[in-house]
């Protein structure tokens, strides 16, 4: 690639980088996503039997969060905070509060972590406390600069909206239910409370948001054609339609009499059926046909990783559809496995590699250019790194998918090693990016 590409690039897909806010913002995000991420590993070898058992059991829910808060939610809050005004052309107000949104997010996310592992009351109320700060000071700015943003039209700033939205909804519903964990009366029917939280949480908030990024990223950087406006608005009217049925169907169940409220309880699961046939079918299968029809079809390491996650996608709605016509809890598990560390974790993951470099050459070369030899983007990190993380994301997958189907705590063991090593590899690489300085020019600012 050559050194001024990057450039053509982001002026082609219409960004405003000049907006970006500074480099340490999104870096904190990214830097701590590997840390949970082996403290989710840590949770695996020292906790093997449980998590394969169960989805109810405390160390899976645990787990799930040190993946869904501490890597995923802390990845997309990273994501969003770059993305609002370069995207949206709107800028975070006080972008400041992004140190105090991180600070709580990790507090909140282990509080919460080792209170359901360790049954201690006393670490879910700071927890609790802690995430409803974050939720609150994350919220409200970007909120904010979306609502704001002159590019409202654009199916991704509205799909951006959507998964803000969700992030809203799962997180009061989460902090709600977390109540129930920490001696309060457990707020109505466990598995409802919990089915509607995990629909908003997965489809709405992750599914919304790699749905949305996917129209305006797969097309900059891969050169795939775009999916059509119809096809767009498709997809993310199908979430909405499920949010608004769940969050309906929920509240009915609370203030409805018994009868008719566990009716509306019975079919509510069939509320996600539109965000699933969208995020895990519809739009896997739309952009793998566009990712096929590209226009230069150069290897990319990190285009493995959203074939790979889009792969995951699709065998997600298969097992959603055993979930439903099975009783073995098995399924349950591995469409939790598949959908967080599959579809969701493999197309962030491949997404860092991709867009830290870009960033980091945006910040820290760009002004460079002409001036002194600058490195392309792709010359940023060892060439070989991002095929060693995928190649260990895959071995994760399949050992931890092996584990819960043989229920083997051995498995489950390995699949902690393995995740061990994937987050020391990643962890490896951001810090790598992070601690790169341009080549030197008197007077040159850094970032
Ligand atoms: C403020 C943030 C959050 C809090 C306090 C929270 C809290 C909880 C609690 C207490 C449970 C257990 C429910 C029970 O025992 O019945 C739960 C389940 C779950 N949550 Fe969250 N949550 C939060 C955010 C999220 C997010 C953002 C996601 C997804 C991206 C998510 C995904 C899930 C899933 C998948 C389950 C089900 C776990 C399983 O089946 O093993 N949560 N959450």
């Amino acid at each position: 690639m050559n050194a001024a590409l990057p450039r053509q690039i982001a002026s082609r897909a219409g960004l405003r980088l000049d907006q970006a806010p500074p480099l340490s913002i999104p870096l904190r995000f990214f830097l701590s996503a590997p840390l949970f991420m082996l403290a989710g590993a840590a949770l695996l070898i020292g906790s093997p039997g449980d998590p394969a058992l169960s989805r109810y059991l405390f160390p899976t829910i645990a787990l799930t969060h040190l993946t869904t808060l501490g890597v995923l939610s802390m990845v997309m809050f990273g994501a969003l905070y770059q993305l609002t005004p370069v995207v949206a052309a709107s800028p975070v107000p006080r972008i400041g509060t992004a140190r105090l949104v991180h600070a709580t997010l990790c507090v909140g996310t282990l509080g919460l972590a080792s209170g359901l592992l360790l049954h201690q009351r006393h670490l879910l109320y700071p927890a609790i406390g802690a995430l409803g700060l974050a939720w609150f000071a994350f919220i409200v700015p970007v909120g904010l600069a979306l609502w704001r943003s002159p590019a409202g039209t654009e199916a991704t700033v509205k799909g951006m909206r959507l998964a803000v939205l969700c992030l809203g909804l799962v997180g009061a519903l989460g902090l709600w239910i977390a109540h129930g964990h920490a001696g309060l009366p457990f707020p109505g029917p466990r598995p409802l409370w919990m089915g509607v939280h995990l629909g908003l949480g997965l489809l709405g908030w992750v599914g919304s948001l790699i749905t949305a990024v996917s129209f305006q990223v797969l097309p900059m950087f891969y050169l795939t054609p775009p999916l059509s406006a119809a096809h767009q608005k498709t997809l993310l009217v199908a979430i909405a339609c499920s949010v608004v049925l769940a969050v309906l169907g929920l509240t009915a169940s609370a203030l409805l009499p018994a009868q008719p409220a566990a009716s509306v309880a019975r079919v509510l699961s069939y509320a996600w059926l539109p965000a699933a046939a969208s995020v895990w079918v519809a739009m896997p299968l739309l952009t793998l046909r566009a990712i096929a029809r590209r226009q230069r079809k150069r290897a990319d390491a990190s285009l493995r990783f959203w074939k790979a996650g889009l792969g995951c996608a699709l065998l997600c709605a298969g097992l959603s559809v055993a979930a439903v016509s099975r009783e073995d809890p098995r399924t349950e598990l591995l469409l939790g496995w598949f959908a967080i560390f599959g579809w969701a974790l493999l197309i962030m993951h491949g997404m860092l590699y991709r867009i830290v470099p870009f960033l980091v050459w945006f910040h820290r070369l760009s002004h460079l250019v002409g001036i002194v030899p600058v490195p392309s983007v792709g010359k940023l990190l060892p060439e070989a790194w991002p095929a060693l993380a995928f190649g260990l994301h895959l071995g994760v997958l399949a050992a931890g998918g092996c584990g819960i189907w043989l229920r083997s705590g051995l498995l489950v063991r390995i699949t902690g090693c393995l995740l061990a090593a994937l987050a020391l590899q990643l962890f490896r690489a951001l810090l790598h990016l992070a601690r790169y300085r341009a080549p030197t020019l008197a007077g040159a600012s850094q970032n």
